[in-house]
């Protein structure tokens, strides 16, 4: 229990609201940046957030090219202007490398890297504002991103985090909630198989929370998926209207 925890459950609803198992909104839009390769941009609750994709592409320096499949490479960082909190005075800090690391664990599991051999893909998250849940978010908006980029991937993964408050257990943690909570666990899951691609828990869980939370996940991931599927579909039935209103 953190010190001056304040009241983040009144009469059954949170702060801002929401039953224990909603979800805050959620708009992604797709192929927002011309340069890059693919790339997406979401809003999810007070968060805004730019994934952009480069590759598959050449590595650098070139020792790091694996002949048999592509290298991914996944930065995340928050813009200094993200939040009231001090950071971003120096390059990543050891939060930021984290979750580049264990982002990009969760994209080699689902990118079909043995057809890029020796190639690099770049996978790019910037936070520009950021409010609770800021690598799950990312995560969801750079599997767009792949997407949109053309790379080919088993799944389309989604990510969300769930946690406890008391007795509790509640999805889609914001920042009050995430600083205060009792427990923090973001996830990804590949939905096909509900593979899990990231856990990450800070605080406990008994087993039955656990199972509670899994299954919120699993079942706030259909929205979510559905609304990275929209995202998608979007962006090539802009492309189609665009053909017949050229008469192609
Ligand atoms: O964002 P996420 O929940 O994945 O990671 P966290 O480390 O649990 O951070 C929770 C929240 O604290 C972030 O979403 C940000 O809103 C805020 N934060 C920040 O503003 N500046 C930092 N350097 C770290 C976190």
């Amino acid at each position: 229990m953190k010190a001056n925890k304040p009241e983040l459950i009144v009469d059954g609803k949170r702060l801002d609201g929401r039953g224990f198992g909603d979800l805050r909104s959620i708009k992604i839009t797709a192929n927002v940046l011309d340069n890059a390769d693919g790339s997406a941009y979401i809003e999810w609750g007070g968060n805004k957030i730019l994934a952009a994709v480069y590759g598959p592409k050449e590595v650098f320096p070139k020792h790091f090219a694996d002949p048999t499949k592509a290298r991914v490479k996944c930065r995340y960082s928050m813009a200094p202007f993200s939040s009231l909190e001090e950071h971003g005075r120096s390059g990543p800090n050891r939060r930021a490398i984290e979750i580049s690391k264990v982002t990009t664990n969760v994209f080699e599991n689902v990118i079909m890297l043995s057809e890029f051999p020796g190639s690099e893909i770049d996978v790019f998250i910037e936070v520009l504002q950021g409010d609770g849940g800021t690598r799950a978010a990312g995560i969801t908006a750079a599997s767009v991103a792949l997407a949109n980029a053309g790379i080919h991937m088993k799944d389309l993964v989604y990510a969300v985090s769930a946690g406890k408050i008391g007795e509790d257990i509640v999805i889609d943690l914001n920042k009050i909630e995430d600083n205060y909570s009792d427990c923090d666990m973001p996830m990804a899951i590949a939905p096909r198989n509900n593979d899990v691609l990231l856990l990450q828990m800070d605080g406990g869980l008994s087993k039955e929370d656990l199972k509670k939370a899994v299954s919120m996940v699993i079942e706030a991931g259909k929205k979510i998926s559905s609304v990275q599927k929209e995202a998608l579909k979007k962006v090539y039935t802009g492309i189609a209207e665009k053909y017949e209103s050229n008469g192609v």
